[in-house]
């Protein structure tokens, strides 16, 4: 018998202004982004905005439906539209932000367990990590190099091989 440890770093840093200004302009379009969210269910905006390694620039929000597990995240939204406008090309950064009625939006929020399974499938896909920058309209901001750090003992296509 042996046990094993899983462990990760990430950064934290303390307000958006600390980050490079690449970064800085791609948390405040995250945070634009919350705008076009349809989310009249749970009144939570998300955007979701990548910076592809071709330059260009993706964005996402989630997309909520009357039949609630219709919904989709804003991560989800921005790999599909991502999948379909540049299949091959890989992600360089996601910047994830999000505002909310029912609560201030001063601390990162990370994403979901389908959206860590669906970032880890792509990552694998184009083979290179997807960096991930979480923060709130104000306050901390996360920063993790690897989507894929979030889901340990991930569930691979490589068993279905
Ligand atoms: N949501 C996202 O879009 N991304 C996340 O990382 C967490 C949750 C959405 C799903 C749903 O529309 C709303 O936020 C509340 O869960």
């Amino acid at each position: 018998m042996k046990e094993k440890k899983y462990e990760f770093t990430y950064t934290v840093y303390d307000d958006i202004s600390e980050l490079p200004e690449e970064d800085q302009w791609l948390l405040n379009e995250a945070r634009e982004v919350t705008s076009n969210a349809y989310a009249p269910y749970s009144n939570f905006q998300v955007g979701a905005v990548a910076r592809m390694a071709n330059g260009e620039i993706v964005a996402g929000s989630n997309q909520e439906n009357a039949s609630f597990p219709v919904g989709l995240c804003a991560e989800r939204v921005l790999l599909a539209s991502i999948s379909s406008l540049f299949p091959k090309v890989p992600i360089d950064k996601i910047a994830v932000s999000y505002k909310s009625e029912h609560q201030i939006s001063d601390h990162p929020i990370s994403p979901c367990g389908i959206c860590r399974q669906s970032l880890q499938e792509f990552e694998s896909r184009v083979k290179k990590p997807v960096q991930l920058i979480l923060g709130g309209m104000t306050g901390p901001v996360y920063v993790i190099d690897s989507a894929s750090r979030l889901l340990p003992l991930a569930f691979t296509s490589e068993e279905l091989r």
